[in-house]
């Protein structure tokens, strides 16, 4: 057990993570009992879980270790030679599915372009405490500031501070009503590459900038929607009473009270809390350790001038953060609402005040992220990423042109999070038993080899023979190419390993190798295809193949399986490739 315990220590350095602690984190910390894992198989671990739930800070003893499965993206795009940027007078018209929508989310124009220049970081950071816990009073400013930013909206719809013209501001970076400067055609999309968590730091810190100036209040800063905490993995109490600014109408009504997050969600949700809260530990722990070995793995694939859109997502991006967007948004499929409204399409995401508390946590992934002591974590040093521009208005309502180089240090910018508790950090499935593997490998005469079924689309669940790329303890990586999928509808499959089961409700199993979700966009470019690869340098550890000439992956389609084609499965060495080259 020692050894499980020194490979989850590697994973952080506690006295980094944040600068406001209440708690130190770390695996050590923990204190986890070497028996709870041994004889336990995730029973004691469960029950702890469903503790947290109730508000304590449940998941003291999930143990780990840093399992295996890596999603990564991979670039289909040429080298960079420039970065991409933007301009608000070239904007037309929004997308929602295959439909151009009524709507003109064009931020206004103006040939008055501010470079901004971050003000002095003020002397105590804003700190983003999470939603859950927040105090009366805070409650009331928060509320106060939404109904004024609402306010400006009846007094003046043209300002760009008001409330909707800061929801056009997603629309116009997301449903495609903006091109690249210079090239006809290319969409400027802010998702599905490794712009993902610098465009909406910015979004974020502007919008909360404008909250805090409406009230007077310079240290305003926005909740997080802890939904990585057993403690937070409801909708936040706030956002959830009607008579509140903070409220939304347009959500999915099972998913408000007491109903449990699914960050791999799909309509055939478990019932079973235990079950819910499991997955979605195990899913934070994949998308952010164990799953990735390099840097675009995580942030998402270059993209850049003249770059398609939609080069490919990082793991957050398409895991816990696609499963919230679809877990709140209406499902009612009115004529009104067709589009999974607000949350669930891009175009109508900001209109729910959630989006921003669902986005500080995303955002705070990043920032633990860039905390996390893994020799594979290393900030983007392109000068293509880091010049990348954005323009927003700022909170005297001027237009302002900003870079991504200036929104890597968030403490730069100002604000930090109120530390929590990292459950996910060391969590880890339980092992598969030695019995199970010898079935499976009986069974595997009658599983086709991989070649004889590609490409496939996802109509059924797919299990196919893989070769390995070597024999012996080796790393290697999971490769799922050529993923043609319809970029309209909610789209998601997951992806295991040497698994026997029929039954992929629970992915807390050392034979869950990862995910692939998106949450349903359309702009102008046709539909994309795009790669992920999924590390199983751990994974191996836990389910032991080293003797093995073959592995068996199975692909269980979540949502929409008869409109994702897979061009390519294959496995491959495992490799660390460098960011440096974009
Ligand atoms: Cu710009 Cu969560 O989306």
């Amino acid at each position: 057990m020692a050894s499980l315990q020194a490979s989850c220590i590697l994973f952080a350095k506690p006295s980094k993570l944040f600068t406001y602690h209440s708690f130190q984190v770390s695996c050590n910390a923990k204190k986890a009992s070497s028996q709870d894992v041994e004889t336990s198989q995730g029973r004691i671990d469960r029950r702890n879980v469903l503790i947290g739930l109730g508000g304590l800070y449940g998941a003291s003893n999930l143990v780990s270790n840093p399992l295996a499965y890596a999603d990564t993206v991979k670039s289909e795009s040429e080298k960079c030679t420039d970065p991409v940027k933007p301009d608000f007078k070239n904007c037309g018209t929004a997308y929602a599915e295959n439909d151009p929508l009524n709507i003109n989310c064009c931020p206004p124009d103006s040939d008055n372009i501010i470079d901004y220049e971050l003000p002095r970081p003020p002397q105590r950071l804003r700190v983003r405490q999470p939603a859950h816990m927040v105090g009366k009073e805070y409650i009331a400013k928060y509320e106060e500031a939404v109904r004024l930013m609402k306010e400006l909206d009846k007094t003046n719809p043209n300002d760009p501070r008001g409330f909707m013209q800061q929801a056009n501001v997603h629309c116009a970076y997301c449903n495609g009503p903006h091109e690249q400067v210079g090239h006809k055609g290319l969409d400027f999309q802010v998702h599905e590459s490794w712009l993902f968590f610098p465009f909406h730091r910015w979004y974020l810190y502007f919008y909360e900038r404008i909250l805090g100036s409406l009230i007077g209040d310079p240290d305003f800063a926005l909740p997080y929607w802890n939904w990585d905490h057993p403690a937070g993995m409801t909708m936040p109490p706030i956002f959830d009473n009607p008579r509140s600014p903070l409220y939304d109408a347009v959500r999915d009504p099972n998913n408000r009270g007491s109903a449990v997050v699914n960050l791999n969600y799909t309509s055939s949700e478990p019932t079973n809390d235990l079950t819910l809260v499991a997955n979605n530990l195990r899913t934070m722990n994949s998308e952010m350790i164990t799953s990735v070995n390099n840097t675009l793995q995580f942030m998402g694939a270059p993209y850049c001038d003249g770059s398609n859109p939609r080069p490919g997502m990082g793991t957050s991006e398409r895991g816990s953060h696609t499963a919230i967007h679809i877990w709140v948004g209406t499902k009612d499929k009115t004529e009104e609402h067709k589009y999974n409204e607000d949350l669930g399409n891009f175009y109508s995401a900001g209109r729910d005040p959630l989006f921003y508390c669902h986005h500080g946590n995303v955002d705070r992934m990043w920032t633990i992220w860039r905390e996390l002591d893994t020799p594979v974590r290393k900030d983007i040093t392109s000068p293509n990423y880091l010049n990348a521009q954005f323009l927003f208005y700022d909170e005297n309502a001027r237009l302002v042109r900003v870079k991504v180089a200036d929104c890597v240090d968030q403490e730069k910018m100002g604000y930090t999070y109120q530390y929590m508790p990292i459950p996910w950090l060391c969590y880890r499935p339980p092992k598969e038993e030695a019995e199970a593997k010898a079935r499976i490998m009986k069974k595997i005469s009658d599983i086709p080899n991989v070649a004889a079924v590609l490409p496939i689309t996802l109509k059924n669940t797919v299990r196919v023979l893989v070769p390995k790329s070597a024999k012996g303890k080796v790393s290697e990586q999971l490769v799922i190419e050529d993923i043609e999928r319809d970029t309209t509808k909610f789209i998601k499959f997951d992806v295991f390993v040497n698994d026997e089961d029929e039954d992929f409700e629970a992915l807390d199993r050392a034979e869950y190798a990862g995910t692939f979700a998106q949450v349903p966009h359309r702009t102008k470019n046709e539909k994309s295809k795009s790669s992920i690869s999924l590390d199983l340098t751990q994974l191996y550890d836990n389910i032991d193949v080293t003797d093995d000439d073959t592995i068996v992956v199975t692909i269980v389609p979540r949502s929409n399986g008869e409109d994702i084609t897979i061009g390519g499965i294959k496995i491959v060495p495992a490799s660390s490739e460098s960011n440096d080259d974009y």
